[in-house]
């Protein structure tokens, strides 16, 4: 593929326009896969397609982060609390990717909340991570001292140590509570979403804030029967993709950045394939009438 033709499929693919075959076949066929970029509120871009970590731990969970990179993830999803950070650290290092070409996300759990306490969790993790800068830190949950820790993730950022701060689980009305104090505007809002919980409100108020939704728990891990859902289903079959690509396409096309996870190399190069189709209007509109309206982790609120 030419110079030309290459910024001209990159660009389509940055749109959201699905992409002839012929064209996508050159991406396909060349490993890793290009994944779009969205420019988040402070200028930072960040891919609309990333890799989550919850559970993926030991030699086997260092494998899989590795591999997830060589395939052509490039956003990494972890947290204190998964107790995960030195394996994807070392996941990482073992794929031979340089750290600048990686957008490394961790969370603050509740337990470290506090000033000087979330600077103290943030070293840890930077430790942990073999790293000594994160792209995103969040607050994993808006409980404990929040401003105090926001305090301190906004002078981490302003040391170059954090690119972009957010949050994660906040509700509107949490979140406007946070940016009354702000100095430094959340970059993101990572929430449960899915097609069973499109979180409407929040994903309204996100967009006229400015504030990237991000889509933990994409597939509801596989929750309410997701990956054989017939309605589902009947849409893959029109594009020859399984639900799995169904829901990540879905994602994409609302705009919304989403970190699937998986063991499994077969799935994760799968949920990669997701850029050389687009659902039509009448696809979208057949997934919202999906949406439950309630959490699928009812023990996680
Ligand atoms: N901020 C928060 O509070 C919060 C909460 C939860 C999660 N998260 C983040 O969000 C990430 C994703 O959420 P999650 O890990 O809870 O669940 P998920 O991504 O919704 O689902 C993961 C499950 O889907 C299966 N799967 C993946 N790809 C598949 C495919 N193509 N076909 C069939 N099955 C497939 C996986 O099984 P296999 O392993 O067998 O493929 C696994 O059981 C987490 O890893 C974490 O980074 C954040």
């Amino acid at each position: 593929m030419n110079r030309r033709k290459f910024l001209k499929v990159s660009s389509a693919i940055a749109a959201g326009v699905a992409l002839p075959m012929s064209v996508t076949r050159a991406f396909a066929g060349a490993s890793p896969v290009a994944i779009p970029d969205v420019t988040l509120n402070n200028g930072v871009k960040m891919p609309r397609l990333g890799f989550g970590t919850l559970y993926l731990k030991d030699d086997a969970g260092v494998d899989s982060i590795a591999d997830a990179i060589n395939l052509g993830y490039r956003l990494l999803d972890t947290a204190t609390i998964y107790g995960n950070e030195e394996f994807v650290g070392r996941g990482i290092k073992k794929s031979g990717i340089d750290r600048k070409k990686l957008f490394v996300t961790s969370k603050l759990w509740v337990d470290d909340s506090g000033y000087e306490s979330t600077k103290q969790a943030f070293n840890i993790s930077l430790k942990k991570l073999q790293t000594d800068y994160l792209d995103l830190y969040l607050i994993h949950r808006p409980r404990g001292k929040v401003k105090e820790s926001w305090q301190a993730m906004e002078e981490l950022h302003q040391q170059g140590k954090i690119r972009a701060i957010g949050v994660s689980n906040f509700s509107p009305a949490q979140l406007e509570e946070l940016m009354s104090y702000a100095r430094v505007k959340p970059v993101i809002n990572q929430v449960e979403t899915h097609a069973y919980f499109q979180e409407m409100e929040s994903y309204q108020s996100l967009q006229k804030q400015g504030i990237q939704m991000e889509a933990w728990s994409p597939f509801a891990q596989g929750r309410n029967n997701m990956f054989s859902d017939e309605a589902l289903a009947a849409i893959g079959k029109k594009y020859n993709k399984t639900n799995a690509q169904v829901c990540l396409r879905w994602h994409f096309q609302r705009g919304v950045v989403a970190i699937p996870r998986s063991s499994q190399h077969a799935h994760r190069a799968e949920n990669l394939d997701i850029f050389d189709f687009e659902l039509s209007d009448s696809d979208m509109q057949a997934i919202t009438k999906l949406d439950l309206n309630t959490t699928q982790f009812p023990e996680w609120s």
